[in-house]
């Protein structure tokens, strides 16, 4: 026999052996059922370009908690709430390490970083965060920024209405979320200005940040399999990466706030983080770098999205259009802009907003977790390094929780029944932290381009393309919008 043949050989024979132990252990677990398994791809198969839709599909075929090899990795999916509040809130400490894999160990530095980092990098970023939100200062700054990124979009909007150009919001609506939270961060913003748009520093910032974004959202075969694992490793950590632009970038950013930093002067989040951490340290260095990158991903992509959503579903929706208007028109219709504590007064559009995100999740499955030991749940065996995958698109669109969940259905939210199944930003400790954040930005821009701007398809469609495309947040194809200035406001 040639070598070739033997290389061959034991390779087919890793294969059958593969495969047989796959479909054993799903077969061992008596209490959850899910598709077959194949030799490295596991049961990658069944995924199609909607793998969320997919899970939804496979999780009503094999039940609410499903197993699922992702290449090599057990993995459970689950879409009873019970099940998540069981993982997520009562064994929170077996399940707050996020998953393993070579994309991940890139843009976490091993692990290191806040947000997705491991658990005793996790805890302190938390409570860093958690102060400054006591900080009446830091609060103001965003409730100030917002407001003012508001301003900013309506007068970019009004411009198109004027002119009746088609508006694509996903740039403005982008520039808005990333303002945002960078102002937070950092107090800097990009114009909206389209002349300008491309001569600020900060949006090679931004460029960098759409590439990392698709990495991280576009599933790949090497981030599963085991056997092609430690190429694709080698690969992210040899070669260029954006992720290692944003990192150097950020780090300068770093020491320039460093050395104008002012005790006693808290200028916007890393000011607040430099207090905790001191200007000398590498490990402060360090620390207050990767806190920013990891903000400034989390932050920017998610509520762009359900921004996005929100006005397509406004076009699509004339009737539920008009009555967010004649809602927000109450409120509004002697002020300059509305505002977030206005919100209360206005449950309709909150229902409106909150519909949107039930029908629209935009992390349908949330970010993976993994078990830190072997643990039994329920009467269910989860082996140490076990995969959790929350079904929230699932959960959110089932039968079991909803009346007529596939209908686009606002009042449903206002009488508060169902709401108890509304988790669009996951459950437990570890769920999305920028929640407050997002409900904030989402609802001033949302009520305010409502009460400015009548938005409706285009002349000539009846509706936007609502079908859904798939990446670390899912998101609308890019659609235009018309724009009409609503007349009857004061101002
Ligand atoms: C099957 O389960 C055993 C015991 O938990 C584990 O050691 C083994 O790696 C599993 N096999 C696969 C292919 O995941
Ligand atoms: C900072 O504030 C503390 C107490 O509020 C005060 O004692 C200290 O003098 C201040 N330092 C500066 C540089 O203003
Ligand atoms: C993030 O900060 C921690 C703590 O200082 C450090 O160990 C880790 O290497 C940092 N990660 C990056 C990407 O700088
Ligand atoms: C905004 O959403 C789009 C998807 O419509 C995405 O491609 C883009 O990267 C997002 N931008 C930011 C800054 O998150």
């Amino acid at each position: 026999m040639s070598i070739f043949e033997i290389f061959g050989l034991l390779f087919l024979l890793y294969l059958i052996k593969d495969f047989i132990s796959k479909n054993r252990n799903i077969s061992q677990n008596p209490k959850v059922r899910g598709p077959l398994s194949l030799p490295l791809l596991g049961s990658l198969w069944t995924l199609g370009k909607l793998p969320h839709e997919d899970f939804s599909r496979l999780s009503k075929r094999y039940g609410n908690i499903m197993s699922f090899y992702m290449g090599d990795t057990y993995t459970l999916v689950i879409t009873s709430p019970d099940m998540l509040r069981e993982i997520f809130v009562k064994n929170f400490d077996s399940f707050v390490e996020r998953t393993r894999s070579p994309i991940f160990k890139k843009v976490t530095d091993n692990y290191r970083n806040f947000i997705s980092g491991d658990e005793s990098y996790w805890r302190p970023f938390k409570a860093m965060l958690a102060s400054s939100f006591t900080k009446q200062t830091l609060k103001n700054h965003v409730t100030k920024s917002i407001d003012d990124q508001t301003q900013q979009l309506v007068d970019v909007m009004k411009s198109f209405a004027e002119t009746l150009e088609p508006f694509a919001p996903k740039k403005f609506l982008e520039r808005y979320t990333f303002n945002i939270i960078t102002k937070y961060v950092m107090d800097e913003q990009i114009p909206y200005d389209q002349e300008e748009m491309t001569n600020s520093p900060l949006v090679k910032l931004f460029d960098h940040f759409s590439v990392i974004l698709q990495q991280l959202g576009s599933a790949n075969l090497a981030d599963f399999v085991n056997v092609l694992k430690p190429f694709y490793e080698y690969y992210l950590f040899h070669s260029d990466q954006p992720y290692d632009h944003i990192t150097k970038l950020l780090r300068e950013k770093t020491e320039e706030t460093m050395k104008t930093y002012k005790p006693n002067v808290t200028r916007h989040l890393m000011d607040h983080c430099i207090a905790e951490l001191g200007t000398e340290s590498e490990h402060a260095k360090r620390s207050v770098t990767n806190i920013t990158v990891d903000l400034l991903v989390a932050g920017a992509e998610t509520s762009n999205g359900t921004l996005q959503w929100c006005l397509l579903m406004l076009a699509n929706h004339p009737n539920y259009q008009e009555n967010c208007y004649q809602e927000v028109y109450e409120i509004g219709k002697d002020k300059l802009l509305i505002l977030n504590s206005d919100r209360t007064a206005t449950p309709f559009t909150q229902a409106f907003i909150k519909e949107v995100m039930r029908v629209h999740p935009i992390a349908p499955l949330g970010l993976p977790r993994r078990a830190k030991e072997d643990i039994w749940v329920q009467d269910v065996f989860i082996p140490k390094d076990t995969q959790i995958i929350q079904n929230i698109r699932s959960l959110l669109q089932s039968e079991q929780y909803w009346d007529d969940p596939l209908t686009f259905k606002p009042e449903r939210f206002l009488s508060g029944m169902q709401s108890q199944h509304f988790v669009p930003f996951g459950v437990g400790p570890r769920m999305c932290i920028g929640m407050t954040l997002a409900t904030e930005e989402i609802y001033t821009a949302i009520a305010n381009i409502i009460l400015n701007f009548k938005i409706s398809p285009l002349n000539g469609i009846d509706k936007i393309d609502e079908s859904e495309v798939f990446g670390l947040t899912i998101h609308p194809n890019d659609f235009q919008v018309k724009l009409e200035k609503r007349k009857n406001k004061l101002f």
